[in-house]
């Protein structure tokens, strides 16, 4: 199948970072200059949505490997422990019934409701997550998004540099937790990892806060004074001139840069609307300056 040249057109949706692309039929092969060009909205904008792409998992991965390999997720109850480039969040089981609350992959799934960075727990992090909404509430359930580069950009000069250098602990469990059930002790061991706290668009070379609830401590601090210190920085992140609150159709396909972008899902009436978001990942790469250039299609 051959691609198509598209005009694509690219709107703001916020002051400070997230725009709508209109114009191109994402769930076809898409041409190597219409990629182009959503790879440089992309670093501009940190979040992208399109509208009306009947994704199936099959071209949402197609789509998905333009910006690289994509991530296999850790067995765990979200995706009843079968690991698969496809995430599924959702409020149903296997026969499409609502699960009751109490449910442990409902209870995993409250994790998502707290600010994020989708696989900061993992050796190399995350670039990007792709999130479609195949059944969507028709009341909350949205997506929350922060920019933690719009927020650095907005510290004084002083406080920038009092935070360069800082390394921070990323766990996928908190430590405090240990009967949780979700990940074993290897896969706890595993996925307990550092990185820096100000990171840098290879691109553009625009920096940004990377905290969220994975990040636990900082290298070098009192616990307790590094968690005060993440803590503080994530709430000034996601103040509301930070925040993009996108309120999901079905069929939308909506991008994250997890490198600068904090997310995390509202809640709805679990008890009585359906949900089911279908998520691939695109692992990222070391040494970050091997996104200086656009990524070539991955293989994984
Ligand atoms: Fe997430």
């Amino acid at each position: 199948m051959s691609a198509v040249l598209t005009r694509l057109s690219i709107k703001p949706l916020h002051p400070l970072f997230v725009a709508e692309i209109t114009g191109i039929d994402l769930t076809m092969p898409v041409a190597r200059e219409d990629f182009r060009a959503i790879w440089d909205a992309f670093n501009e904008y940190q979040i992208l949505v399109f509208r009306d792409q009947p994704f199936d998992d099959e071209s949402q991965i197609a789509f998905s490997r333009n910006f690289g390999a994509l991530e296999t997720m850790e067995a765990h109850p979200g995706n009843h422990f079968k690991p698969s480039h496809i995430a599924v969040m959702t409020n149903l089981d296997a026969q499409g019934n609502l699960l009751p609350l109490d449910h442990p992959s409902m209870i995993h799934r409250l994790r998502n409701e707290a600010w994020h960075t989708d696989s900061s727990f993992k050796p190399v992090a995350a670039l990007c997550s792709l999130l479609s909404g195949r059944v969507v509430p028709p009341a909350g359930g949205n997506t929350e998004f922060a920019s933690g580069r719009a927020a650095y950009a907005a510290f004084p000069e002083a406080r920038k540099a009092a935070l360069e250098g800082l390394t921070v602990v990323h766990r996928v469990a908190e430590p405090s937790n240990v009967n949780d059930p979700a990940y074993n002790e290897e896969q706890k061991q595993r996925l307990t990892v550092t990185h820096p706290l100000i990171r840098a668009n290879p691109v553009n070379q625009r920096k940004n806060l990377y905290v969220g609830s994975h990040a636990q401590e900082i290298v070098g601090m009192p616990r307790e004074e590094g968690k005060a210190l993440l803590d503080e920085l994530t709430a000034f992140c996601t103040q509301p001139q930070f925040v993009y609150n996108h309120p999901w159709r079905q069929h939308d396909l909506v991008i994250w840069d997890n490198r600068c972008a904090l997310h995390r899902a509202t809640t709805f009436d679990k008890t009585k609307y359906r949900r089911k978001m279908h998520r691939t990942t695109v692992a990222g790469m070391v040494p970050e300056s091997a996104f200086a250039s656009m990524p070539q299609a991955g293989a994984a």
